[in-house]
């Protein structure tokens, strides 16, 4: 994500998908979407010197804060693909007045403990998908759960 300017905090700012996948509904039908994360807290951005002041860990110090005064949430945002919108190839932008439907809130609570140092197990694998949601014939979505899994796996030295 590209910022003209640093971001005040993880909670403020705006976190847009460059993937697409495929969600069908219950009545059978298909679309594609990509996922737009919204703050409730709001957009929010610092100077580049008052960042700097900040400090390198301003951004990790920040969110520590913010979660001590109560729950920063984000709304779930769909795009839904139009006419002609490529679902396959991510540095394609879809037109911005696209239909966008709210499909969710996410509620971060605490920085979870494993998080605090050391080497996490997490694996950051965007096709770890639930039902009715699919990936898409994006080449390089369908290329990361690869490179991740070859990577955690030096990362954690399973061999
Ligand atoms: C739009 C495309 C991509 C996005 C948005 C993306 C995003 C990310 C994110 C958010 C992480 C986790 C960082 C963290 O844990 O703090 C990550 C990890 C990683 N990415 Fe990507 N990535 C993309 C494509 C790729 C591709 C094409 C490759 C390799 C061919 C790749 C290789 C890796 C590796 C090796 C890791 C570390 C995985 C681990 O040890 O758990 N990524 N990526």
């Amino acid at each position: 994500m590209l910022f003209s300017e640093p971001p005040a905090g993880y909670t403020r700012c705006e976190y847009h998908g460059l993937h697409a996948f495929k969600w069908t509904g219950e009545d059978g039908s298909e679309r594609y979407v990509r996922y737009h994360w919204l703050p409730e807290d709001g957009v929010a951005t610092l100077s580049r010197e008052e960042a700097k002041e900040r400090g390198r860990d301003y951004l990790r110090a920040e969110l520590a804060g913010r979660l001590e005064r109560g729950p920063a949430a984000f709304t779930l945002e769909l795009q839904v693909a139009g006419e002609g919108d490529d679902s396959a190839d991510p540095t394609q932008e879809w037109p911005a007045d696209r239909e966008r439907v709210t499909a969710g809130r996410l509620e971060l609570t605490r920085i979870a403990a494993d998080q605090e140092e050391g080497c996490e197990r997490l694996v950051f694998d965007p096709l770890r998908l639930t039902d009715g949601i699919e990936g898409s014939a994006d080449q390089i979505l369908n290329f990361r759960p690869r490179a991740y899994d070859v990577s955690i796996r030096r990362r954690l030295k399973l061999g």
